[in-house]
């Protein structure tokens, strides 16, 4: 097999790479949406904050058979490094997977990174791959869909109201696109509270979140060609931020939504911010995103807290992610 970095200027194995994305989703997750160029190429060029990883497409016979990716931070977790390896149904079992992954554990290794991580979609053949590669689970993630549709939007307005009520010492402050640059340091600071969420046996230290990371964050999604709409509660007498919810919407296709972090700040947990907040931020894109179909979500299932309110809002589960570390 031969390795090639992957560029997202070239654009005929970037296609490649897609096609065989979409592939492997069809046989392994077929709920995904499907990856486009248009996204593929923008997380190769801004990733999810700024670091985009890097990614190899192993070529057999003049076909992409294998996309390999390694992401790695420079915030915090220097010595981990978060791996993929995907191969075509039509290429497997034929030791390309191991070739791929063998090729990125010594990226990993030159970039002074002995902790790995991996993960696959419960009841699939990255589960006894990742087994076969000396690779232990440590947490499983449910991905839950919203399906708009669905929604019984005057019970969405029921919940929200009640949520007021126990949560009337706050208000809700919308932020379309980047966030203010006096709000900034209150946002990156409410932000590390996402710091609480269950991790379950992952060996992954807390992560870094300087205000300076929030900004990159958000050109990177903008980059993206994401819209994304942040709805945070304030705490009315002190000022203080209390917790965030924050959903993109794909410009190129926007019936779809992705829930990225909602977290309450410890001294402000107890009053239904959660609810509030995610029953805010539907009657919200309702208004501002009438064409939206689906948002997606992803918990440790570890998490009740945050899964009792995604249920409340007639989130269904999708699939179970297993999420695997070992030391290179
Ligand atoms: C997991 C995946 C990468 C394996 O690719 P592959 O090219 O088929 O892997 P290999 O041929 O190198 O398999 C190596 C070993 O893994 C194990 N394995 C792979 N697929 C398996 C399956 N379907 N059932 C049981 N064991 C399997 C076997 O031990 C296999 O060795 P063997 O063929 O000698 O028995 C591929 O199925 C895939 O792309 N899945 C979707 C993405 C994914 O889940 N990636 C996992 C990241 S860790």
């Amino acid at each position: 097999m031969d390795f090639i970095d992957l560029r997202p200027e070239d654009l005929t194995t970037v296609t490649s790479a897609v096609e065989l994305v979409n592939a492997a989703q069809a046989v392994d997750s077929p709920w995904e949406h499907s990856t486009t160029v248009v996204g593929m190429v923008g997380r190769m060029r801004y990733g999810w904050d700024l670091e985009p990883g890097r990614r190899l497409a192993g070529v057999v016979d003049g076909r992409v058979v294998t996309l390999g990716v390694v992401e790695t931070s420079e915030w915090d977790n220097l010595d981990l490094a978060w791996l993929g390896v995907t191969v075509h149904p039509d290429a497997r079992r034929r030791g390309h997977g191991t070739g791929m992954l063998e090729r990125l554990v010594a990226m990993a290794t030159e970039m002074g990174r002995p902790k790995l991580g991996t993960d696959a979609w419960d009841g699939t053949p990255g589960v006894p791959f990742a087994e076969k590669h000396g690779f232990v689970k440590k947490s499983q993630a449910i991905n839950r869909r919203q399906h708009l549709a669905e929604v019984a939007f005057d019970r969405v307005e029921k919940l929200h109201d009640e949520a007021r009520t126990a949560a009337a010492a706050y208000e809700l402050v919308r932020v379309l696109g980047r966030t203010p640059d006096d709000l900034l340091p209150a946002v990156a600071e409410m932000s590390a509270s996402i710091n609480d969420a269950p991790l379950d046996d992952l060996e992954i230290e807390d992560e870094n979140f300087a205000p300076e990371r929030i900004r990159n964050y958000e050109t990177a999604q903008l980059s993206r060609g994401q819209r994304l709409y942040r709805l945070v509660a304030r705490h009315r007498e002190t000022g203080a931020l209390a917790g965030h919810t924050v959903v993109a919407v794909e410009e190129e296709r926007p019936t779809i939504g992705d829930q990225h972090d909602t977290s309450v700040v410890a001294d402000h947990r107890g009053h239904r911010l959660g609810l509030f907040l995610k029953s805010g931020m539907n009657l919200w894109l309702r208004e501002a995103e009438p064409q939206l179909e689906t948002i997606d979500t992803w918990n440790a299932e570890s998490n009740d807290r945050m899964i009792g309110v995604n249920e409340e809002l007639g989130y269904r589960a999708m699939g179970r992610v297993l999420e695997f570390q070992r030391t290179a």
